[in-house]
């Protein structure tokens, strides 16, 4: 059985004047116009708990979305009833039904669903048109597309058999429910969670970030649309820790597929651990995390490729993405150079709302990243060993803007170097040039994370003694390249240590945990 090699999703450019532009504008201002009332999606029923919720863009938290339906333990508990009154009929219908459901959800987004996609997670989450078309439409596409391929190629792998014995391997759904909780800055991850879990014939409880809400309700519509039979994917909106006793404390609970902060999923690791003797087997748990990604520079490299590099992997999505630069290693002679490409760079960069598609930083997510990122820079400053050489200012009057803030440090252990701020900040160390090799020791043990990272050189030997010594430092590992933008089917992503499983998203081996093998020996 052969499912057609998937070819990445072609990214559309939005330029001044295209029908493209104009359809996804127009797809913003209905969105802007409508009054969203969304309901949680628990079985055949869209509950409307009453208990309504403001959804309102970051970038302009006046005004009004629409509302959402909180729920509360009642309907956890609901929706596990409805993952487990859907298991038995999903997961005996022939794989090709489910494929066929995630290949038509993959060509809605493609095609009638991307401006409206695009638009809510442009609107919900403050992301630039671009940065929308990359994640909401090309990756969360690719992912299903591979997903499906990668699907066939798992249950075409069976093992030897010899005369008088056929020997099979059956890939069994894991008996039980499983649990998706996604984070708020990739509508891709958002969908991707719940469908790798559903396509390998699970049935799924869905908590989507309160912050994505809009997109993740676009996410459910498509797959409605494209024919997934009540109580596959059960989306809910209920607060973390009321969700959390629920789920974990049910003897049915078989697995969790996790993206999120590192301390929410070692909280939850340890109740997991803590009701272990409850359970009818023990659950997967795969989980992707925290990131304090890394940029480390040679004496070789191209000041300004790595300038760029910086200024594009540091503060796309406003320094959302958990693969963004967030500390980086400049050599003294590059140092001048790199700085003043950096700045210039920073001066090209437009701030503000969707309304203008020139805008480059648009807003952070909430009023707490809000307080925590402008925490950091306070903090930062007050430290004579930092200097500020760009950014630094905020502003939440309208929306929750944090300028792209490039703090030096001649301190490699002072805090914004060590720890993951999630926001529009870089912090820079200026080594020494001849101290590549320390200088290669102090990446690797500064943060407890290791996510992605990259080494800019044009010296093969630096680089290959880089890829040596980091090689525990980053599960995706960048030479001459930013640390950000991992495409589905060229570069599986995850990382190990405080970062998660790394069982890389958009790979074999993640569906692979979603499978309980049966091996069957036959005589003959
Ligand atoms: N996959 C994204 C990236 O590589 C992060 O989640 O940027």
């Amino acid at each position: 059985f052969q499912v057609p090699h998937p070819k990445n999703e072609p990214v559309l450019s939005y330029a001044p004047g295209s029908k493209e532009r104009a359809a996804l504008k127009k797809a913003l201002e209905e969105a802007r116009a409508q009054e969203l009332d969304i309901p949680m999606y628990i079985g055949a029923e869209e509950v409307r708990t009453g208990d309504k919720k403001r959804l309102s863009p970051p970038h302009d938290h006046k005004h009004t979305l629409g509302h959402f339906h909180e729920g509360d333990a009642g309907h956890v508990e609901q929706a596990i009833n409805a993952a487990l009154g859907a298991k038995e009929s999903w997961a005996n219908l022939g794989w090709e039904h489910r494929a066929a459901i995630f290949l038509k959800a993959a060509d809605l987004l493609a095609g009638p669903y991307r401006y409206k996609i695009n638009a809510a997670t442009m609107l919900g989450q403050s992301k630039s048109p671009f940065q929308a078309e990359i994640d909401s439409a090309c990756e969360l596409i690719d992912f299903l597309r591979f997903n499906v391929y990668f699907m066939t190629q798992i249950y075409q792998e069976q093992p030897e058999s010899s005369p008088g014995v056929w020997n099979r391997m059956e890939y069994r759904p894991l008996e039980g429910f499983t649990f998706a909780v996604t984070p708020f800055n990739f509508t891709a991850i958002a969908g991707n969670l719940p469908a790798s879990m559903a396509l390998m014939g699970n049935t799924v409880v869905w908590k989507a970030a309160h912050t994505q809400i809009y997109a993740a309700h676009v996410i459910m519509q498509v797959f409605k649309a494209a024919g997934l039979p009540d109580g596959v994917i059960n989306l809910i909106y209920t607060d973390g820790p009321t969700t959390g006793d629920v789920v974990f404390n049910h003897p049915d609970f078989a697995g969790l597929h996790f993206t999120g902060s590192t301390k929410v999923f070692r909280t939850m690791w340890k109740t997991i651990g803590q009701n272990i003797e409850k359970y009818k087997s023990y659950p997967r748990i795969v989980g992707e995390t925290g990131g304090k990604d890394f940029v480390m520079v040679h004496r070789s490299a191209h000041a300004r490729e790595v300038a760029t590099a910086l200024s594009r992997g540091a503060f796309e999505y406003q320094g959302q993405k958990c693969s963004a630069a967030s500390r980086a290693y400049i050599p003294s002679n590059l140092w001048e150079d790199v700085k003043k490409y950096l700045q210039e760079d920073l001066k090209t960069f437009k701030m503000g709302g969707t309304e203008d598609f020139g805008n480059f930083i648009n807003a952070v997510i909430d009023e707490r990243a809000f307080n925590t990122i402008t925490g950091y820079i306070e903090q930062a400053r007050k430290n004579p060993m930092n200097e500020i050489i760009a950014g630094g200012k905020y502003d939440k009057s309208k929306g929750y803007f944090v300028e792209p803030t490039i703090i030096v440090s001649k301190d490699p252990s002072s805090v914004t170097m060590c720890e993951e701020i999630f926001g529009p900040v870089l912090t820079i160390y200026v080594y020494h040039e001849d101290n590549f090799e320390e200088t290669l020791e102090l990446v690797d043990s500064t943060s407890p994370y290791a996510l992605t990272g990259s080494i800019f050189s044009q010296d093969r030997y630096a680089i290959e003694l880089a890829a040596k010594k980091l090689s525990n430092a980053a599960g995706n590992f960048y030479i001459n390249d930013k640390p950000t933008g991992a495409v589905v089917g060229q570069q599986p992503f995850g990382g190990a240590r405080g970062s998660g499983t790394n069982d890389k998203a958009g790979a074999k081996v993640n569906l692979l945990r979603w499978a309980s093998m049966r091996t069957i020996k036959e005589t003959f």
